[in-house]
C-alpha cells in the first residue's frame, strides 16, 4: 500500500468510526450514531490488522475515554507473555505492545515460568504503571506472584520484586483499588485453601499486610467491585480450565464480614471464569460488566473473552449470559440487542 492509500485508510477509518466505533474489527461491533455498541459474545477478538487478540485473564485500566487491557498472551501456550491493548469501545482492540516477555524482561527468572492473570494499577502519587501476576513454575509449586512497573503505560517494565507475597504461597489473583486509592492484590493462598487480601504499600510495588477471607474455601478468580460502600466479590472454585459455578459474596468492610458464598447464574458460570468487573458510568446510569474467560475454546490460544452485563442488588447480583447486548459509552446504559 501506499503512503497515500495509507492515509486514505486512515481518513477513511477515523470518518466511519464517528458513526460507528468499530473499525475493520473482528468482532462485528456496530456502533450507531445514537452511540450505542453492540457486544457479541463466542467469538475470537481479531485485532483491525486481522490478528487474534491475546489477552487473557485480562486486566483493565481506564485513562480518559481509552480502556487499556493487559492479559496473557497464550500464543506460546504455557510460557505466555503479558500484551497490551487499547479500545474506546471494548469491542475494537488494537495492539499496543509486548509488556512481558517471559524470560526477557527479567532474565534471571528464566524462560519456563507460567505467567497467568497479569493485572494493571496506576499509581498516581508514583506516577507509575504497575503490573502484578501469578508467578508461576510449571508443576506450580512456586506459587509466587510478581510485580512490575514502568513509568509509561506502554513503557519499559522493569521486575519490581518476585515471590510469595509476604511469604505465603500465592496462585489465582486480581487486583483491586479502593476509593482512597488502596490498592489490594488478592491471591488464592496456601495450596488453593483461601483467599488472601494483600494490602499493597504506597506505591503498590509490595504487599503490606495480609488477612486471610474464606478459609479453607477454595475460591480462586476473585474479581471484586464496590458499589457504594459494599464491596461485591465473584470468585469461582479450583478446577483448572474447566468452568465452575461462579458465587457472589459480598460485605461492607474488605476485611472482615464477607457474607455466605452465593451460586449466581447457570452451574458453569456459562462457560467462563470471572476476569474482571468493569464499572460503565454514563451521564444517566452505571452498568457493571462481568468479564470472564472462558477457557480452552477450544484450545488455549483460542481462550474466548465473554462480557455481559450483571445488576447488583443490595446483597444479591443478577448474573445472566447474553450473546449479544448493547451498551451506550456515554449514557452508561445497557440494552437487549435491538
Ligand atoms: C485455573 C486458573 C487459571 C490457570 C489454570 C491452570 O484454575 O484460574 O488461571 O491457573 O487453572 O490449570
Amino acid at each position: 500500500m501506499s503512503r497515500h492509500t495509507h492515509l486514505a485508510t486512515a481518513l477513511l477509518c477515523i470518518g466511519l468510526m464517528a458513526m460507528s466505533t468499530a473499525c475493520g474489527t473482528g468482532r462485528h461491533s456496530t456502533g450507531t450514531p445514537d452511540n450505542w455498541v453492540t457486544i457479541t459474545n463466542g467469538q475470537l477478538w481479531l485485532t483491525p490488522e486481522g490478528d487474534t487478540v491475546q489477552a487473557h485473564a485480562p486486566g483493565f485500566l481506564r485513562q480518559g475515554n481509552t480502556w487499556y487491557m493487559v492479559g496473557e498472551d497464550r500464543g506460546k501456550e504455557y510460557n505466555p507473555d503479558v500484551n497490551l491493548y487499547s479500545s474506546t469501545d471494548l469491542q475494537t482492540w488494537h495492539f499496543v505492545k509486548k509488556i512481558i516477555r517471559n524470560g526477557v524482561t527479567s532474565p534471571d527468572l528464566g524462560t519456563k515460568r507460567m505467567i497467568e492473570r497479569a493485572k494493571i494499577l496506576y499509581n498516581a502519587k508514583t506516577k507509575r504503571y504497575v503490573v502484578w501476576c501469578h508467578w508461576e513454575a510449571s508443576n506450580y509449586g512456586a506459587s509466587e506472584a510478581a510485580c512490575f512497573s514502568s513509568d509509561r503505560i506502554d513503557g519499559d517494565y522493569r521486575l519490581e520484586w518476585s515471590g510469595r507475597p509476604m511469604g505465603i504461597k500465592s496462585r489465582d489473583c486480581n487486583v483491586f483499588v479502593d476509593n482512597d486509592g488502596t490498592a489490594y492484590f488478592i491471591a488464592t493462598t496456601e495450596e488453593n485453601q483461601h483467599l488472601g487480601l494483600f494490602r499493597l504499600s504506597d506505591n503498590y510495588l509490595s504487599a503490606a499486610a495480609h488477612t486471610q477471607l474464606f478459609p479453607g474455601q477454595q475460591r480462586e478468580a476473585p474479581a471484586i467491585v464496590r458499589l457504594g460502600n459494599r464491596y461485591f466479590m465473584f470468585s469461582s472454585a479450583c478446577t483448572g480450565w474447566a468452568p465452575n459455578q461462579c458465587k457472589l459474596s459480598w460485605t461492607d468492610d474488605l476485611h472482615r464480614g464477607w457474607s455466605d458464598l452465593e451460586p449466581i447464574g447457570d452451574s458453569k458460570a456459562f462457560r467462563t471464569q470471572p476476569a474482571a468487573i468493569l464499572e460503565i458510568r454514563g451521564t444517566r446510569a452505571t452498568t457493571y460488566l462481568y468479564v470472564g474467560d472462558r477457557w480452552k475454546d477450544p484450545t488455549l490460544a483460542e481462550t474466548k473473552t465473554i462480557m455481559f452485563p450483571v445488576t447488583f442488588t443490595d446483597t444479591s447480583c443478577d448474573f445472566q449470559y447474553r450473546d449479544s447486548f448493547q451498551i451506550n459509552f456515554k449514557t452508561g446504559e445497557w440494552r437487549e440487542k435491538r
